[in-house]
């Protein structure tokens, strides 16, 4: 049966053409299109969008975007699928929890909605921003490819002020979740590959010339008495944009180059923020009529030797690690997740979170600046990577950058994480080192580091990329993955790091519900038994400055399917439903306890 798309001009020839998705794999909406989007009103394009899967990508082959909308009947040719109706979910969300059919599903997925638009004024740009869609997301408007973003856990911006037309509009994404040899991560996890639209999607205006970039930070010099302002400016202005800060006295204009590029200092002592004192100050920055703002703490982080410092006080990481994963959402976080998520930390004595291995909700670090918790926070260079290819570290740094630029502002937020259990190989210590040089030189306020692997051949701390980073993370499983318990005691005499340690893994699966064990492993008791001979023999080593044991929360995982997983991952101090704590979680809170009340 030969189909006949009117977009496709020889129906046949597409049936034969696997490179029909060259032309809609442009990447050009990346981390040079985000848009700062702090304080400006936003219309939801949350709620029901039309949506059907598409296994093996017939949409982009027949042009379904090319179809015009208009009643069945009167369709003149043959189609798979009318985009314009059938079969809705709801956006945000994870297809693979909406249905079963759809669970494992992995491919491409047509999202479909119209816009009714009211019209641009002369001097307005109309922008859509998906908070994240995993993986891939192509854009088509009114049947034109408007771009596509890759990477599944960042935002990204599309200028549609071109495309846009008065009346009605027809907004398609296409969202592919297919784990391939070259993406980030690859295509081996521990973690479930949802797949979907699973953060809000929202349009902004601006003026045609607004404020695209604010970056606001203390300079970090030891003497807390100035603040840098950087701006970036889309468009054409010979105007200053203004910087204002009441609270501080602050009201700066801070001059474009020709770039539309500008950076001042100014000299204030703000009172300095911390986990202790979270304190935050109201920023407005002001070009013409576009106006965003931030509230932004101010904080120094250093590490010198094996020490690490905040705002001049030596600190000790009490942390834990963190996914995005939800029984029952998938990757869809509410508010009230993210005040359990935090909530439980505070119970736990944490004073530090690794949100692992990839970006999370924006929302999770400027609930972590208001509540005062600092952030580890990670791009998904995870295991195995295509080192080699440069397309994938082309990738790997978009995601960077997008993280970078979207998170910045967070005075929660003290290290930036390239990656995490790479094996210790040239390639590797290539792609790494790029990204530790891309991280450093957006952004000088913070710490880098990366999740290494113990080098088990010599038991010992030894990875090439530990010259390159501030901290050192170390997933190490002593009597668990490493059976031997007292090898741990050995790795620790063995190294001499030189620099802080922080032990980003530690755990054991707890498995208590139905069937479950009273003694061995995945039990409860034996779960509780590492964390306390991890505990008594970390605590007493000089270079460790931080743990972030693995996890606070049971999480989803295909790979995992013994009678004690079935498809989940045990080690949380909290069972799945986010609410029944294990004994261990009970050991971590004590030990913590102690620690923050100097009692260590
Ligand atoms: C690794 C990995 C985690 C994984 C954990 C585990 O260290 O970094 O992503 O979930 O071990 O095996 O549970």
């Amino acid at each position: 049966m030969l189909e006949r798309m009117e977009g496709t001009e020889n129906a046949l020839a597409c049936l034969h053409d696997e490179d029909y998705d060259v032309p809609f794999n442009t990447q050009n909406l990346n981390a040079d299109t985000l848009v700062f989007l702090g304080g400006r009103p936003t219309q939801s394009l949350n709620g029901d969008w039309n949506f059907c899967v598409d296994l093996l990508d017939t949409g982009l082959r027949q042009k379904w975007h090319t179809l015009t909308p208009m009643p069945a009947e009167e369709r003149g040719e043959p189609y798979d699928y009318d985009p314009y109706v059938g079969e809705t979910v709801p956006v945000p969300s994870c297809w693979s929890m909406l249905k079963e059919k759809w669970y494992f599903f992995e491919g491409s997925a047509w999202y479909t909605r119209p816009i009714d638009f009211d019209g641009l004024g002369v001097d307005e740009r109309l922008f859509l921003r998906v908070g994240a869609a995993q993986y891939d997301c192509k854009v088509f408007l009114n049947g034109e490819f408007l771009g596509n973003h890759y990477g599944g856990s960042t935002p990204f911006n599309i200028d549609l002020s071109s495309y846009i037309k008065t009346g009605r509009n027809w907004l398609m994404l296409v969202v592919n979740n297919t784990r391939t040899l070259d993406r980030v991560p690859m295509r081996n996890t521990d973690w479930f590959n949802y797949g979907g639209i699973y953060r809000d999607v929202v349009l902004f205006k601006t003026p045609k010339t607004y404020i695209k970039d604010l970056f606001i930070a203390l300079e970090a010099d030891d003497c807390y008495d100035k603040v840098n302002i950087e701006v970036e400016v889309a468009g054409s202005s010979n105007v200053p944009v203004t910087v204002t800060c009441p609270e501080l006295a602050i009201n700066v204009q801070v001059a474009l180059d020709k770039h539309g590029k500008g950076q001042t200092q100014v000299s204030c002592k703000p009172e300095l923020w911390s986990p202790e004192s979270p304190r935050l100050y109201d920023f407005q920055a002001t070009l013409g009529r576009d106006t965003v703002s931030d509230r932004i703490g101010f904080r120094q982080i250093k590490q010198v030797g094996t020490e690490l410092f905040l705002n001049g006080q030596s600190i000790f990481l009490r942390g834990i690690s963190v996914h995005e994963d939800d029984e029952f959402k998938g990757k869809v976080l509410l508010d009230s997740d993210l005040h359990q998520r935090f909530e439980h930390a505070k119970e736990l004595n944490c004073n530090f979170m690794r949100f692992a291995h990839y970006p999370h909700d924006e929302r999770a670090a400027k609930m972590a600046d208001e509540l005062g918790f600092l952030l580890w926070e990670e791009i998904p260079v995870y295991w195995a990577i295509d080192f080699n290819n440069p397309a994938t570290l082309k990738d790997a740094q978009n995601q960077l950058k997008e993280l970078i630029k979207r998170d910045r502002n967070r005075a929660s937020v003290i290290i930036w994480s390239v990656g995490n259990e790479n094996p210790d190989t040239d390639e590797r210590l290539a792609f790494m080192r790029s990204l530790v040089d891309l991280a450093n030189q957006m952004d000088k306020t913070r710490l880098t580091s990366a999740a290494c692997l113990v080098n088990h051949s010599k038991n010992r701390i030894e990875d090439r990329l530990a010259k390159f980073i501030n901290v050192i993370g170390i997933n190490e499983y002593y009597g668990w993955y490493d059976e031997k318990f007292e090898d741990l005691i050995e790795f620790l005499d063995n190294s001499d790091p030189g620099k802080p340690v922080v032990i980003s893994e530690t755990g054991a699966d707890g498995y208590i519900g139905e069937g479950k064990l009273e003694k061995g492993f995945f039990s409860e008791a034996y779960m509780a038994e590492v964390y306390k001979k991890q505990i008594a023999t970390l605590r007493e080593r000089e270079f460790v400055k931080g743990i972030s044991p693995w996890i606070l929360y049971d999480f989803r995982v295909e790979r995992r399917q013994n009678m004690f997983q079935r498809g989940w991952n045990r080690k949380g101090l909290i069972a799945s439903d986010k609410k029944t704590k294990k004994q261990a979680f009970h050991l971590l809170s004590a030990f913590y306890d102690e620690l923050k009340n100097g009692l260590d």
